[in-house]
């Protein structure tokens, strides 16, 4: 038999392509294939799969009729905007994507590949989890799976696509990862689904109410992206890459640095003058950074701060915000969390970070002492504090108290901090101060009023200025509003061969 004879003889044993009825199945729910979804991803022609021919080894409770080449996950290389990713796609028209023993080591070999040859992973995820017919071997498919992805963390990008249930332990594989993309209507994502949850403890629940899309968006802070449909999803997939090192011994890809001249009128427009008076904090990113470059992560979780990428004068940059506009732009329990963790992900990349600092604190209550603000608040905390990347604040108008520290305190390790004028910057808000240091003068000045304003104004001017900060050398620069960019950049730029020492040690203990 020629070479090419016995090639077509193997390609037939393979189930390279879908069936028909399949096809149809999955478009009428508004899904791509598993090998669809690779060609919407991948740049032309530059997919080599790997290992199609692996089987499952297991024959009781029906597997030997179900068996089939690739074993239900397609797994390879290619390139993203020439670019190379290692990446799977789960196959649920095969077994429901369900992940047996060579399943999960097809997985666990791309993965590895990723890591060592310092290029992104991605994991399009489609399963109905554990394969029960596999077992233990099942299990431990998903155990050598979270141990590859535990090892690549901070070394490449890990990034998981759901276009599907991601069911069972299948949802840590997202859960480790270090962005998840969801699309409504289409993923799933629990550890439990409605039968079990009804039988363990009466509740009924659907699966887009228990772990869809908008749930994990907004209420879970699963999920880093939503989108409308697949391909959507999958290109705004390439954008973030576009954003990203291949690995950590790389920088973020720069567009050719275009400096930052021009400056910004409109922020005076924006940002009003009153204390008190909300704005929306997206406007000032908008016109600050690179036109239409903002692009936003977690956006739906945690609304009162702001996290993304974008890019000042051609360099990329990871952006905190407070939003100003919502809950005042205090610091809460998931406020701290989403920011802790996108800190962590520049850190990791080498990719330097810009606060816009507008925020009365963290945010009093029983509710959130409860919840464990100190815990979630201390993650801020370490998180900038060990981040060795640039690190700039800008300080727009409140910065109080922990907020402050977190935030932009040069001793917390920040590189460079600036305040506009409009700066204030305290223990607490001057009105909540004078209450407890002049707790005893008002009970005794209870019949003049004018005797709490007067405390107030002094107190203001005395210690809220950012002069008074400034003359500390706690704030590097005065600007004008209409110059931030401008001092951005040239900041930026001074910080971008920073170097910083270590240490040695085996690692923090990060308030997890
Ligand atoms: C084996 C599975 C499977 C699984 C689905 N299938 N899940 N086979 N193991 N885990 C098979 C079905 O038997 C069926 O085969 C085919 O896939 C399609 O499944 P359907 O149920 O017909 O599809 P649909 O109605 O769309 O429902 C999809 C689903 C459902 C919601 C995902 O299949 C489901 O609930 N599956 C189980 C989900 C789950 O609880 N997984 C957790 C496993 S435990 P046929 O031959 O009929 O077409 C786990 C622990 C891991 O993951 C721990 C790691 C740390």
């Amino acid at each position: 038999m020629s070479f090419e004879e016995q090639i077509k003889k193997l390609e037939q044993k393979t189930d390279a392509l879908d069936s028909p009825d399949f096809t149809v199945k999955q478009r009428q729910k508004g899904k791509l294939t598993a090998r669809e979804r690779i060609e919407a991803l991948l740049d032309k022609d530059s997919f080599v799969e790997l290992n199609p021919f692996a089987q499952s080894r297991f024959d009781d409770f029906g597997m030997d009729k179900k068996k089939v080449s690739g074993d239900a996950v397609i797994s390879g290389f290619g390139k993203i905007n020439g670019r190379q990713v290692c990446l799977y796609s789960q196959d649920f028209s095969k077994i429901g994507g369900s992940l047996g023993e060579m399943h999960g080591q097809k997985i666990i070999s791309v993965l590895k590949m990723a890591r060592e040859t310092g290029c992104p992973s991605i994991g399009i995820i489609d399963s109905g989890g554990a394969r029960i017919q596999e077992g233990i071997s099942s299990l431990d498919g998903y155990a050598g799976i979270f141990r590859e992805m535990i090892k690549s963390s901070g070394v490449i990008p890990q990034i998981s696509v759901i276009l599907g249930p991601s069911a069972g332990g299948a949802s840590y594989a997202p859960g480790l990862s270090d962005f998840i993309f969801m699309v409504e209507g289409i993923s799933q994502m629990y550890i439990t689904g409605p039968e079990v949850i009804k039988s363990v403890t009466g509740e009924k629940i659907s699966f887009n109410d228990l772990g869809g899309a908008s749930v994990h968006a907004l209420q879970s802070g699963c999920a880093h992206f939503i989108f409308q449909n697949e391909n959507e999803c999958l290109e705004n997939v390439k954008k973030l890459l576009s954003f990203l090192p291949s690995n950590n011994l790389e920088s973020p890809s720069a567009e050719k640095p275009c400096g930052a001249k021009n400056s910004c009128p409109k922020l005076l427009e924006i940002v009003p003058d009153e204390e008190g008076k909300g704005y929306d904090m997206k406007e000032v990113i908008e016109e600050i950074f690179d036109p239409d470059s903002f692009f936003e992560v977690q956006e739906g979780f945690a609304p009162n701060s702001i996290s993304g990428f974008g890019r000042l004068g051609g360099y990329v940059v990871g952006i905190a915000a407070n939003q100003a506009k919502t809950m005042a732009g205090t610091l809460d329990v998931n406020s701290s969390d989403k920011i802790a963790r996108f800190v962590r992900f520049c850190d990791c990349f080498n990719i330097p970070v810009i606060n816009l600092i507008d925020t009365p604190g963290y945010l009093p209550g029983t509710d959130q002492e409860h919840k464990g603000i100190i815990r979630h608040g201390a993650k801020i905390l370490y998180a900038y504090a060990e981040a060795g990347v640039p690190k700039i604040s800008l300080i727009l108008r409140k910065a109080f108290g922990g907020a402050y520290i977190a935030l932009a305190s040069k001793e917390l390790g920040y590189d460079k901090v600036v305040a506009w004028p409009s700066a204030q910057i305290g223990v607490m808000g001057p009105k909540q101060a004078v209450k407890i240091i002049f707790r005893k003068e008002l009970e005794k000045n209870r019949h003049n009023p004018e005797f709490e304003k007067e405390k107030i104004s002094e107190l203001s001017e005395t210690f809220l200025s950012p002069w008074q900060a400034a003359k500390l050398g706690k704030i590097d620069l005065i600007i004008k509003p209409q110059e931030t960019r401008t001092v951005l950049f040239k900041l930026l730029e001074s910080l971008l061969n920073k170097r910083g020492n270590k240490i040695p040690r085996k690692h923090g203990n990060i308030p997890l």
